[in-house]
C-alpha cells in the first residue's frame, strides 16, 4: 500500500514537474564563472572598464542607467577610473539645469542618463532583477549553490539570437534561446567585433557579453565585495564566539556535575 502510494507520488511530481518546465518556456542559460564569485570573488576592474565601454559604445542607445552615479566610476573595487577621465567620460552627456534653464554637461556627481526612447528597460538594477538560475521544481536549490545567475541570464541572451526573425502587428521579433517565451523585440545588439578594447582583450561576441553583463553586476551591486567581506567577518566571528561559549559553559557547569556525580 505504502509503495503504491509513493509510487503515485513520484509520478504526480514527474508530471507535474515536466508540464512546469513546458509552460514555463523558461530559456537555456549557460553558466559562466565570473571573478566575482564565491566568497573571496573580486570584481576585475580591467573586465568593468571593457565592460563601461560595451554599454557606452552599443547599449546606451537604447538603455539608460539612470540609478547609477556617475562618480561611482572611480570608486575602489569599481572600474576605478582616475577622477579626471570620469569627469570627462561624465561631460560627454548633457543633462537639463531647472534653475538656468539650459541643458549642461553631466559632472560627475550627476547620474548616468536616462533612456526612454526606443522602449528599452533601463539596465541599473537588470543584473539582480533577472534570475538565470532556477529550481529544481521551484525549490530554488540551484540558485543556493550557483547565485541567482542575473550576469549569466545577460550573457545567455546576448549571445542566444538564433537568426530567425518574424512580425506581428508590426513588430519585428527576434528569436532567443534565453528569453522567456523565445521571441524578443530587441535586435541582437552584439556580433562581436562590436568595439576595440584598449587593453588588447578578445572583442568576441562571447567576451563581449561577459564583459558587458560584469559591468551591469558592478551597477547593480558595487558594494558586493564589501557584503562578503562583513560577511566573511561575521561568520568567523560566529565561530569563535560558538567555540568560546562551548568552553565557558562546560567550565561553569563542572564544580556543580562534578557534585551531581559525587552525590
Ligand atoms: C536598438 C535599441 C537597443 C539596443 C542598442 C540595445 N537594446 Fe537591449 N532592449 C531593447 C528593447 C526594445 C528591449 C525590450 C525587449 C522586449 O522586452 O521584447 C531590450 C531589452 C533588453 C534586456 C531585458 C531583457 C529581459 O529579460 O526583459 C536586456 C538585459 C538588454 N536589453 C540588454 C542590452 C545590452 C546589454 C545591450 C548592449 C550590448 C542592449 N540591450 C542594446 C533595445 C535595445
Amino acid at each position: 500500500m505504502i509503495k503504491k502510494i509513493a509510487l503515485t507520488a513520484v509520478a504526480a511530481l514527474a508530471i507535474s514537474g515536466g508540464a512546469a518546465i513546458a509552460a514555463g518556456g523558461e530559456g537555456h542559460i549557460h553558466d559562466v564563472q565570473f571573478s566575482f564569485e564565491g566568497p573571496f570573488g573580486k570584481f576585475d576592474q580591467m573586465q568593468l572598464q571593457r565592460g563601461l565601454q560595451v554599454y557606452t559604445e552599443v547599449c546606451s542607445a537604447c538603455h539608460g542607467l539612470k540609478y547609477v552615479p556617475l562618480r561611482t566610476l572611480a570608486d575602489p573595487g569599481g572600474p576605478e577610473l582616475p577622477a579626471d577621465q570620469v569627469r570627462a567620460y561624465s561631460a560627454q552627456f548633457d543633462i537639463y539645469d531647472a534653475e538656468k534653464d539650459v541643458d549642461r554637461p553631466r559632472i560627475p556627481t550627476d547620474h548616468f542618463p536616462e533612456n526612454n526612447d526606443a522602449g528599452a528597460p533601463d539596465l541599473s538594477l537588470m543584473a539582480k532583477a533577472r534570475a538565470g538560475f532556477h529550481g529544481p521544481y521551484g525549490t530554488g536549490l540551484s540558485q543556493l549553490f550557483n547565485g541567482m545567475g542575473g550576469p549569466e541570464y545577460i550573457v545567455s541572451l546576448l549571445t542566444g539570437y538564433t537568426g530567425e526573425e518574424k512580425e506581428e502587428a508590426g513588430t519585428i521579433f527576434y528569436e532567443n534561446t534565453a528569453f522567456p517565451g523565445g521571441w524578443i523585440s530587441m535586435a541582437p545588439p552584439l556580433y562581436g567585433e562590436d568595439v576595440e578594447f584598449a587593453d588588447g582583450h578578445s572583442n568576441s561576441l562571447h567576451h563581449e557579453a561577459e564583459d558587458l553583463s560584469a559591468f551591469l553586476m558592478w551597477a547593480a551591486e558595487p558594494k558586493m565585495m564589501d557584503r562578503k567581506r562583513t560577511g566573511l567577518i561575521a561568520v568567523v566571528f560566529l565561530t569563535l564566539l560558538t567555540v568560546l561559549l562551548y568552553a565557558t559553559n562546560k567550565r561553569i557547569w563542572k564544580p556543580i556535575k562534578k557534585a551531581a556525580k559525587e552525590a
